[in-house]
């Protein structure tokens, strides 16, 4: 990710924070909507599940210059999405309904720019998480 992507990303953390449960709200309406297979991934999950993924999301954008401040996040959700089966073939469904999410919310301020920052900070964050889920499916 270049400085450019990560200045784009930083100075959306706060429309995202502020809208950030819209945005997530309207993420599972169209994960669901359009990857119907994905719903039982989310049978048990917690009714916080929603506020957890919105402070997720924020706190990447917030942190995009200093990861490593994620850390801890990052093992957290990747051990949860290890137990909930989370495979890398679900990454893209959800890539593609966040963004649309962050598209409809962004309303005439998500320009292309913002829209193609979002995508690479997003494939970004997939992977690592990812990666981080075949090193836990393989210890088993
Ligand atoms: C970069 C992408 C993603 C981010 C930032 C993210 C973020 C999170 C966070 C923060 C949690 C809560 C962890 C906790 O309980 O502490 C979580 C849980 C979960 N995520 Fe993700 N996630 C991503 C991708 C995915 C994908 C691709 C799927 C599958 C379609 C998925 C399905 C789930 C499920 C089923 C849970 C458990 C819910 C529960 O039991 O309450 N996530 N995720």
């Amino acid at each position: 990710m270049n400085d450019s992507t990560k200045n784009i990303i930083k100075s959306t953390a706060p429309i995202l924070k502020a809208h950030a449960e819209a945005i997530t709200t309207q993420m599972y309406k169209i994960l669901f909507a359009k990857y119907p297979e994905t719903q039982t991934l989310f049978k048990d999950a917690s009714p916080e599940q929603s506020k957890k993924l919105a402070a997720a999301v924020y706190a990447y954008a917030a942190n995009i210059d200093k990861l490593e401040n994620l850390t801890k996040g990052i093992e957290k959700m990747a051990s949860v999405h290890v137990k909930s089966n989370i495979l890398p073939k679900h990454y893209p469904m959800v890539g593609d309904a966040l963004l649309q999410a962050i598209k409809s919310v962004l309303g005439d301020g998500a320009t292309d720019e913002i829209m193609s920052a979002w995508e690479e900070a997003y494939g970004f964050l997939a992977d690592v998480l990812i990666a981080k889920e075949k090193e836990l499916y393989l210890k088993g």
